[in-house]
């Protein structure tokens, strides 16, 4: 039970019984705010922040910034609050550069990344941010015609033909992949840059999400910085060697290696690297997502009906497939814990279903619990990244309410959708 708990916030306490997160009981958060709900514990999105700032400066000698990749999960109060930390923002798309804008992160503090990024997103882009990852040379030539007397930093995607070891759908860095540019392709863009006076500042290159070995890495810091020394990057270039770093989602991935493990990491290779090939060390660049909010995350469900199929138990919540498609899109796994009976009631195993018409709408195929009854309530750690951003409104699913908890507060980030919501659009 203590590996499950470890799998919760770090304000996580249990108190007779019951889970509370960021001094809230679970309970009562669910009826002030009904479920499925998301909460996001502030206390946890703290302290992974401040590991990642202290494990910089402990570990990388040079000037370094953290880029949120806002894909993870993005909200006008989560881009303050990566703001806060002085920590850029990476939006994919205008929608993205949207939000940050109105959360009022500093122009020089986005970043926009996308790999067919339309006319408008260029545009938006130039005008309204301080970083350009350039994903290709047909988006170098539409910047170059789109280009302002004031642009924006342009860094090259190398794509170094090394993945990291991952679900194949979250793998970017191998050589078929749709992101980025080879080694030749690169040069091109290099010249036209160069050619067209336009502000080439930086690589960048990310082979995957939710990787917890980073020895692909190396090669490919390497493979940068050899173009980078060729492509002769002086004092305050940029390198960025992406985000992904992965967490542990289940109890028996545990012990995870850890941010700083991957910082370090980072850290030592682009300096011996930076050696080996000459180069002025570079500004360093991380760009996490997942490792910043997953684990403030919190998904709470109450359960309708436990039903008996063929051998299975079956416990049926109130969301699943709408809010998070990741067991669906890539086999994720889960754990759980029932929010007022942690411990405690026969084992059984319980696999955990969601409403929607589709038989992949599973959440956790197979899990131990103690006996769950209908009104109970399930809630899933590891829930704070890819759930609401990659969520839906399949079968008229209305988007779950988002609430930030700390000291026994809690105040809505995102309101739940109504039905209003899903006729909105209609014209
Ligand atoms: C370019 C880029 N940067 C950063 C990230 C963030 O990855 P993660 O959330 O796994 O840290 C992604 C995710 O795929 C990405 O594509």
């Amino acid at each position: 039970m203590n590996k499950r708990l470890a799998l919760f916030p770090v304000s996580t306490q249990v108190q007779q019984n019951e889970l509370f997160i960021g001094g809230c009981s679970l309970t009562s958060l669910a009826e002030q705010f009904g479920t499925p709900l998301y909460l996001y514990d502030k206390a946890d999105l703290d302290s992974a922040a401040s590991r990642y700032r202290r494990a910089l400066g402990a570990f990388w000698p040079g000037q370094w910034s953290v880029t949120y990749a806002g894909k993870a999960f993005l909200s006008i109060e989560i881009a303050k609050w990566a703001a806060g930390y002085g920590f850029s923002v990476d939006c994919t798309g205008l929608g993205e550069i949207g939000i940050a804008v109105q959360a009022g992160v500093a122009k020089e503090q986005i970043l926009v990344h996308g790999v067919n990024k339309s006319r408008e997103d260029l545009s938006t882009a130039i005008e309204k941010t301080g970083t350009i990852v350039v994903d290709n040379l047909s988006e170098l030539k539409k910047i170059a015609k789109l280009r302002k007397n004031e642009m924006p930093n342009l860094w090259l995607r190398f794509q170094p033909g090394l993945a990291v070891e991952t679900h194949a759908y979250t793998q970017t860095g191998h050589s078929e992949s749709k992101f980025g540019m080879g080694r030749e392709t690169l040069f091109e863009a290099v010249h036209f840059c160069r050619s067209n006076d336009l502000p080439l500042a930086g690589i960048h290159f990310h082979q995957g999400s939710q990787f917890r070995d980073p020895a692909p890495l190396a090669p490919a810091i390497d493979a940068a910085l050899e173009l980078a020394a060729e492509i002769g990057f002086g004092e305050g270039w940029h390198l960025s060697p992406g985000g992904g770093w992965g967490m542990a989602y289940h109890e028996d991935e545990l012990p995870h290696p850890s941010i700083e493990d991957y910082v370090q990491f980072v850290a030592e290779k682009v300096q011996a690297g930076c050696q080996k090939h000459g180069l002025t060390l570079p500004h360093l660049h991380l760009e996490p997502g997942r490792s910043l909010v997953a684990k403030a995350g919190v998904a709470l469900y109450r359960v309708g009906t436990v039903k008996h199929s063929g051998g299975r138990t079956w416990v049926l919540v109130d969301g699943g497939l709408a809010d998070n498609p990741r067991p669906a899109l890539y086999g994720a796994r889960y754990s759980a814990l029932t929010a007022t009976k942690v411990t405690g009631g026969t084992p059984q195993v319980v696999f955990i279903a969601g409403p929607y018409c589709e038989s992949g709408d599973v959440l956790i195929e197979g899990i131990e619990l103690g006996a769950v009854e209908e009104g109970d309530l399930i809630a899933i750690p590891m829930s704070g990244a890819y759930h609401i951003s990659m969520s839906s409104n399949y079968n008229g699913a209305r988007r779950p309410a988002v609430v930030m908890v700390e000291n026994g507060q809690a105040h809505e980030l995102l309101r739940r959708e109504n039905t209003a919501d899903l006729f909105r659009r209609d014209v």
